[in-house]
C-alpha cells in the first residue's frame, strides 16, 4: 500500500509526465477546474432560511464541468469538508487511477489536501460527478455535480441546451439537511434513505428560461441517494429519447422517463414553444416540480443538439465468459447469514453490529470484496439475479454495458448503459468488453445498500 505523501508525488510526476508532448499529440485542449468542497449555507428558495449544504465551489448543484471530446480535462480538487472524501467521475470510461474510488484506485483526500485529477475525455455525453467516500452522507450533502461532453461547447452550453438535475432531499422541520437519520437501519434495510423535497437544479419549484421557439435538449440526472424518479411533460404524450446514461442512440418515443439514482437520459423537444411544466409522475398525483418560461431573447446558437450516434453494437457472445452475481439480503429478504471479513455471522448480527445487510454470493461486500478477476479483453457477462424485495440501481465503473430490457415501455431491446435499474425478483444479463484495465467497482446506487454491503470489486488484468 503506498501512503498518501508518496502517491502525491507520484501523481504529480505523472502530471508532469502527461503534460509532455509525447503524451499527447499538439492540439489537445486541456480543461482546467478548480473544486473546493466546503460546509456552505445554501438556499433553495427565496423564502426559506438557509441550509447547510456540504457544497463544492457554494454551489447546489456543484459547478458544471464541460469539456469536449478529445479534451484533457483536469480538475483540482481540495477538500475543506473536515473529513475525507474523493471525487468520481460517474459514467466516464476513466483511466483507473483516476476513477476516485477510496481504498480501491487512490487514497482518501484528507482536510486540507488537494489531489488533481487529470484524464483524457473520449465520449460525448451526459455524466455527472459526486463524492465517494461515505457516498450515502457526502451526495445526501450536496457533493455533487453535472459533467458534460459534447462536440462543440465554448465553455458552456448552448442556451438550447438544458440542464435538469433532480435530487431528493430529506430536510427537518428547522429547514437543514436530516442529520438523524443517517445511517438508519430502516432506510439501509429498506428501500434507501428517501426525501421530502425534490430539487431541479439545486432549487425547489424553479422557473427554467428556453427560447420561445425551436428545438431543445434536455438532459436529466437523478442523483437522489436512493429514489427512483419518474418524469413526463403532461402536456406533451411523447418523449423523444436521444441519449441513455450519456450514449447516444437510435431515437425512440416513450410517455415518461423513469430514472434510477446516477441514471441519466436526454431528451429532444422538437419546438420549445411546447414546454409548459415539468412533472414527477412516479405517485397517482402528478406533481409539479419546475415551470418552463419562454424568453424572447433569442440568440440563435448554431448548435447540434443530437451528438453522433457511435455505433455500440452487441458482441457476439459466443466465447463470452460467465460470471454469475446472486444478490441477496435486505428486509423481508431470504438471506439468513453471509460472510463478512472472513466469518460467517447471522444476518442479525450483521445488521446489529455492522449495519451490514446484503450480500453478493452469500458476501457482504465493500471496497476489498473481489467479485471475479478476468482477463483485459474479455467480453464478459454478468448473470445478475436481483433476489431481493427492493429494486437496485446497479452501476459499473469504468465500462459501459449492454442490457436486454423492457424499459421504456418497450419490447425488449438492448440498451448500452453505465447503471442498470432492477427490479425485485429481476435476472439480467450485463455484457462487457472488459477493455479497461483495473479494479472496476460493480455496486448498487441506492446509496445506503453499497454502504451496506451491496458492492464489490470486478478486476481486469
Ligand atoms: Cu456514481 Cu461508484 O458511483
Ligand atoms: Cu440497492
Amino acid at each position: 500500500m503506498i501512503g498518501r505523501r508518496k502517491f502525491l508525488n507520484l501523481s504529480i510526476a505523472t502530471f508532469i509526465m502527461m503534460s509532455s508532448k509525447e503524451t499527447y499529440a499538439e492540439g489537445k485542449i486541456i480543461k482546467r477546474y478548480k473544486l473546493v468542497a466546503k460546509p456552505t449555507d445554501y438556499s433553495f428558495s427565496n423564502n426559506q432560511n438557509l441550509t447547510n449544504l456540504w457544497l463544492l465551489n457554494n454551489s447546489c448543484p456543484g459547478p458544471l464541468i464541460t469539456a469536449e471530446k478529445g479534451d484533457i480535462l483536469e480538475v483540482e480538487f481540495t477538500n475543506l469538508l473536515g473529513e475525507p472524501t474523493t471525487l468520481h467521475w460517474h459514467g466516464i470510461r476513466n483511466l483507473n487511477s483516476m476513477d476516485g474510488v477510496p481504498y480501491v484506485s487512490q487514497p482518501l483526500v484528507e482536510t486540507g489536501e488537494t489531489f488533481v485529477y487529470r484524464f483524457p475525455i473520449n465520449e460525448t455525453g451526459t455524466y455527472w460527478y459526486h463524492a465517494h467516500n461515505k457516498a450515502w452522507e457526502h451526495v445526501a450533502r450536496g457533493l455533487y455535480g453535472p459533467l458534460i461532453i459534447t462536440n462543440n461547447l465554448n465553455n458552456s452550453l448552448g442556451r438550447r441546451d438544458i440542464l435538469v438535475v433532480a435530487d431528493d432531499w430529506l430536510i427537518n422541520e428547522n429547514n437543514q439537511v436530516d442529520e438523524e437519520s443517517f445511517g438508519n437501519l430502516m432506510h439501509w434495510s429498506h428501500a434507501g434513505r428517501y426525501g421530502n423535497r425534490l430539487s431541479i437544479n439545486g432549487q425547489f419549484s424553479p422557473k427554467i428560461e428556453i427560447p420561445s421557439y425551436g428545438p431543445l435538449r434536455l438532459r436529466f440526472i437523478n442523483t437522489s441517494n436512493a429514489r427512483i424518479l419518474s418524469f413526463s411533460l403532461l402536456n406533451k404524450n411523447s418523449l423523444n429519447v436521444i441519449s441513455i446514461d450519456g450514449i447516444s442512440c437510435k431515437l425512440f418515443k416513450t410517455q415518461k422517463i423513469v430514472l434510477g439514482p446516477a441514471q441519466r437520459v436526454d431528451l429532444l423537444i422538437e419546438d420549445s414553444s411546447q414546454l409548459k411544466s415539468l412533472f414527477e409522475v412516479s405517485n397517482k398525483e402528478p406533481l409539479k416540480v419546475a415551470d418552463f418560461i419562454t424568453t424572447d431573447l433569442v440568440i440563435e446558437d448554431h448548435l447540434n443538439l443530437i451528438d453522433p450516434i457511435v455505433h455500440h453494437e452487441v458482441p457476439p457472445l459466443t466465447s463470452a465468459k460467465i460470471i454469475e452475481i446472486h444478490m441477496q439480503g435486505g428486509a423481508m429478504g431470504n438471506l439468513s447469514s453471509a460472510i463478512f471479513e472472513g466469518e460467517k455471522k447471522e444476518l442479525r448480527e450483521l445488521a446489529l453490529d455492522n449495519s451490514k445487510l446484503w450480500a453478493f454470493n452469500g458476501h457482504i461486500g465493500n471496497y476489498d470484496f473481489q467479485i471475479a478477476k478476468v482477463n483485459l479483453g474479455d467480453l464478459i457477462i454478468l448473470k445478475v439475479w436481483n433476489d431481493t424485495n427492493w429494486p437496485h440501481s446497479m452501476h459499473l465503473h469504468g465500462q459501459h454495458f449492454w442490457v436486454n430490457s423492457q424499459e421504456f415501455g418497450s419490447e425488449k431491446r438492448y440498451f448500452f448503459r453505465d447503471t442498470y435499474l432492477m427490479d425485485r425478483g429481476e435476472k439480467a444479463e450485463f455484457i462487457f468488453k472488459a477493455d479497461n484495465p483495473g479494479d472496476w467497482l460493480f455496486h448498487c446506487h441506492m446509496l445506503e445498500h453499497h454502504a451496506s454491503g451491496m458492492g464489490g470489486v470486478i478486476s481486469v488484468a
